[in-house]
């Protein structure tokens, strides 16, 4: 059974050990391989949304759920990240900063059951290429919301201070545009 009080006590206790992230990363696919007992832990969302389910400074663990066709702006995290789907598909693009700017360097698709695991410089781009929510169970190594880090204007590629408000912008237009599809 997934108790969200529970996974978030695992987790404390191997951020203790010496690789964390790596650690995290096995709570993290252990967790989403039962996508069934997540839904009926956090109930089956049928809105798109970033919901903080435990926030410290250490640690913070988001049930992320991605309306279809989404596009979040590229970002980086500053702090490692156990990225879990537990239903649907997540597209990701990687870039790196080079003197001309943001350059796309490659790209990974993760399915229901796959952890990526995210260093601390990574920068990614996030979509949702199906017409169904994809549902995903983060894990970050520092608090998501209080630190500093960067996003990028996904038209110019120019760098500006992360703003999770934008996130949430980006994913209510989604969610209201998926709305208007399906009615
Ligand atoms: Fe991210």
């Amino acid at each position: 059974m997934f108790e969200i009080e529970a996974f978030v006590a695992e987790c404390e206790e191997r951020l203790r050990e010496t690789q964390p992230a790596l650690a995290i990363k096995e709570l993290v696919e252990r967790a989403v391989a039962q996508p069934a007992e997540i839904d009926a832990a956090l109930g089956t969302e049928r809105h798109g949304g970033l919901r903080c389910l435990h926030r410290s400074p250490a640690m913070t663990v988001l049930q992320f759920v991605w309306p279809p066709g989404v596009k979040l702006f590229p970002h980086d995290h500053r702090m490692w990240a156990a990225n879990g789907i537990y239903g649907g598909d997540e597209d990701n693009t990687f870039y790196r900063r080079t003197d001309q700017g943001l350059q796309a360097v490659g790209g990974k698709q993760l399915s229901a059951g796959d952890v990526a695991l995210l260093g601390a410089d990574v920068i990614h781009a996030v979509a949702n290429p199906h017409g169904a929510y994809t549902a995903a169970l983060h894990v970050y190594g520092g608090d998501y919301f209080a630190t500093p880090r960067s996003q990028w204007d996904p038209t110019t590629l120019c760098e500006q201070p992360f703003d999770v408000e934008a996130v949430r912008q980006v994913l209510d237009e989604a969610d209201r545009q998926a709305r208007r599809t399906r009615s």
